[in-house]
């Protein structure tokens, strides 16, 4: 089932949770052009809810003013398609219109995990993202909402949100989906050339060897010394410019000054290849 309009999609999920009021309702957000990252998230859905609803909108809040908001990639006959086959019940495919009829007065703002990595290269970006989240959270009031670790930062934003506003949503982590080669799946994929895409797996190969030196030396290594050898290794890739680099606590994304035994850390990487920005990340826990 398609559905464009707010209204009509409320109608479809209050008729079928009055048929069943136990119905577990799963929601996956995404701005589209699907790829396996995504079907994965629709999948993990598939398996622990009743009814599966995937929204797919391309929020232009969520976009810097130099960003690619009118140039995302968008095909909506391949979505439709790669999200039956993941086994999706309602699409929710709003026009920007629909979501924002009126210039929003009213924003979401999650603070502090918001000052680094993606919050301080694309001001206002998670400000787009937690509004557009809570929206979309009380359009489709889903028991449980899938996210990819892909977009570690995200997590974390959507899950102190739904903390801080007592959202009544379960906020599912699901794991990064790769290439064959590491590469993490991306719908900003499309934009790189042959070149880039070939120089374009040093991110997970960078975050691979920051994992194997954690595993090695543990404490024995500094946050910086770490970061320090994952920027050599993005350097050694001439198309490669590092926006950031940086090792955080994790989910608290607070700078660190030592590792200690067994807490979680994220190693958050975004590096740009001629325009196109790519992020990727690990987390591990210290040993
Ligand atoms: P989008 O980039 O389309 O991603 C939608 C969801 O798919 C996000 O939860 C993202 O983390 C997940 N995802 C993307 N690539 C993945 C991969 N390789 N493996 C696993 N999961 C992956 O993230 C957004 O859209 C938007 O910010 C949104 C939450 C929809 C709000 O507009």
């Amino acid at each position: 089932q398609v559905i464009q309009h707010i209204t009509d999609l409320r109608q479809s999920i209050r008729s079928r949770r009055a048929e069943q009021p136990s119905l577990r309702v799963g929601f996956v957000p995404t701005m589209g052009f699907l790829h396996e990252g995504h079907a994965s998230l629709l999948e993990a859905a598939r398996r622990s809810c009743d009814i599966v609803v995937l929204s797919i909108f391309v929020n232009p809040l969520q976009f810097g003013p130099n960003e690619d908001f009118e140039r995302y990639p968008r095909d909506e006959e391949r979505d439709l398609a790669v999200a039956e086959q993941a086994g999706t019940d309602i699409v929710f495919l709003p026009q920007v219109a629909e979501m924002y009829p009126q210039p929003i007065k009213t924003m979401v703002s999650v603070r502090e995990v918001t000052t680094r990595l993606c919050g301080a290269s694309r001001p206002g970006h998670f400000d787009g993202v937690a509004t557009v989240v809570a929206k979309l959270f009380h359009i489709v009031q889903p028991d449980a909402a899938f996210f990819g670790m892909k977009d570690a930062q995200q997590v974390a934003v959507i899950e102190q949100m739904v903390l801080d506003l007592n959202l009544p949503v379960e906020i599912v982590p699901c794991p990064t989906i790769r290439e064959a080669d590491g590469l993490a799946k991306s719908s900003r994929n499309v934009y790189l050339n042959e070149e880039e895409r070939k120089q374009a797996t040093v991110l997970s190969a960078a975050l691979r060897e920051a994992e194997t030196a954690l595993a090695e030396s543990g404490v024995g290594l500094t946050p910086q010394q770490l970061i320090e050898n994952v920027r050599t290794h993005i350097r050694r890739s001439p198309l490669a410019e590092i926006d950031y680099a940086e090792v955080l606590a994790f989910p608290s994304l607070e700078p660190l000054e030592s590792f200690t035994q067994g807490e979680r850390i994220i190693v958050a990487l975004a590096v740009k290849f001629g325009k196109t920005r790519l992020i990727d990340n690990c987390i591990v826990r210290i040993p």
